[in-house]
């Protein structure tokens, strides 16, 4: 207990912050997070039949589960650039569906000092917290679809666990709605906070950084190549080493970014040539901020080698064309973007015109022109894809 509760203080600060803050430093995957065998709280076990229970929503079909498959690093077993939800499943929603481990490493959305949009849930930050975002799933259009916070405290009133609910929420909370739908959200932030599944560090390239395990010639220039400033860069947003108090990487610093990502046709909300997904901006509360048009938060990439679509639009489907769409993005625009009526490219078509200088075309790998060298080679793609490889949860030797 005394653990659980040691961490969940911690629960927030940035993995940088959270060892020193926790006291710990040493190797094992307990240094970043809660032993596997710490059972979980009443609240967060509540939360696991909750993520898992499809009768929560309006199809009688869906649950969190459904989109963050339990067996796919919590992300969606399917191939669909955007799942389909609502009360006949024929809803199709606006982006892909992340991953959703690694996220109590997480904060609030902020803007950092020196400019930097950090932080928040969702590929917007939009979501202040865990317990935010899990109360929007129920009640969205497209996903479960549920008529008002009301309506999903009803089914939840009549759920197999729902004796459960009352002991730890007290006896009286389903005649409180507003109050039980608080509880549900708390409880679900309580499971993806406490259930090691989460985060569990436990992928080959933790053990390496551990020691207790060689990296490939391959997996290593994959590395060295994601490291180096003027080859992947990708460290720059995806960072990769150990901080300075031993704390694990998290392969994303949840800054947000500009990716200039090729508009996705099998979107059916992008049918209308009007419609742009703005990311940052869209938020009313950063309306003014135009120059956030088009940013997205960066995702983690452990266990990016589980996904089967890629960015916030889904527009890729295998790592080897979103990674050749990193490098060959300048380069090679025309494999990427449709051609305007009068033969030239037209780059970064999802985004208005006026908001394309709000692309990264500045730092490595994005800083090229036609005809320049990609600043990786096949090969050297090929060498990354495998060290991305080796960031799967649940390596065994
Ligand atoms: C129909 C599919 C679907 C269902 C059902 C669903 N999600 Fe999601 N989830 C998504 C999509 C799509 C996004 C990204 C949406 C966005 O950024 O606007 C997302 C985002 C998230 C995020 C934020 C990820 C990040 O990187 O910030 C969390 C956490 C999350 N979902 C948890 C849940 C929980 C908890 C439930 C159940 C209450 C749930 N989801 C139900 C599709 C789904
Ligand atoms: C300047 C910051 C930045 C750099 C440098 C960077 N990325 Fe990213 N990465 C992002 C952002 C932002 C996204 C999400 C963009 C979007 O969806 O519009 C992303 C998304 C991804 C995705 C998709 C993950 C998913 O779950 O959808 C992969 C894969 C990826 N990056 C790999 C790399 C690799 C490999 C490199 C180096 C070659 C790299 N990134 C360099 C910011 C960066």
């Amino acid at each position: 207990m005394l653990i659980r509760q040691s961490f969940m203080g911690c629960v927030g600060l940035f993995a940088a912050a959270l060892l020193a803050a926790c006291g710990g430093g040493g190797t094992s995957a307990s240094d970043a997070g809660l032993p596997d065998d710490t059972p979980l709280s009443p609240q967060a076990a509540l939360g696991e039949l909750i993520f898992k229970d499809v009768s929560l929503s309006a199809s009688g079909r869906q649950a969190c589960a459904t989109c963050h498959s339990v067996e796919n690093a919590h992300s969606p077993a399917n191939a669909l650039p955007a799942q389909f939800g609502g009360v006949l499943l024929d809803q199709q929603g606006r982006r892909s569906a992340p991953s959703v481990n690694y996220l109590s490493f997480n904060s609030a959305f902020y803007i950092a000092s020196d400019g930097t949009p950090t932080g928040g849930f969702f590929w917007d930050g939009r979501a202040t917290s865990l317990q935010d975002q899990a109360g929007k799933p129920f009640l969205s259009d497209f996903e479960m679809a549920n008529a008002s916070r009301a309506d999903v405290i009803d089914k939840l009133s009549r759920a197999t666990y729902a004796a459960q609910f009352k002991s730890v929420f007290g006896a009286d909370i389903f005649t409180r709605p507003d109050a039980a739908f608080d509880r549900l959200t708390l409880a679900l932030q309580q499971y993806q906070r406490e259930d090691a599944d989460f985060r569990a560090f436990s992928s080959k390239y933790d053990e390496f950084l551990r020691g207790n395990v060689a990296l490939s010639a391959q997996e290593l220039r994959g590395l060295s190549l994601f490291n180096d400033p003027g080859k992947g860069n990708c460290q720059a947003c995806h960072p990769s080493g150990r901080a300075a108090d031993g704390s694990f990487p998290l392969f994303t610093d949840f800054s947000f970014d500009n990716l200039g990502v090729p508009r996705n046709a099998a979107i059916a909300r992008n049918d209308d040539p009007a419609y742009f997904d703005l990311g940052l901006c869209a938020r009313d509360d950063m309306a003014a901020r135009t120059d956030f048009c088009g940013a997205f938060k960066v995702p983690s990439l452990r266990n990016v080698a589980q996904r089967h679509v890629f960015f916030h639009n889904g527009r890729f489907s295998t790592l080897k064309d979103a990674l050749t769409f990193y490098v060959q993005r300048d380069t090679s625009p025309e494999k990427f973007y449709p051609l305007n009526p009068d033969g030239s490219v037209k780059k970064f078509d999802d985004l208005p015109t006026q908001y394309a200088v709000n692309v990264n075309t500045v730092e490595v790998p994005y800083n090229r022109r036609p005809g320049d060298a990609p600043a990786l080679s096949d090969a050297e793609i090929d060498d990354v894809i495998a060290f991305l490889q080796t960031l799967s949860d649940g390596y065994r030797p």
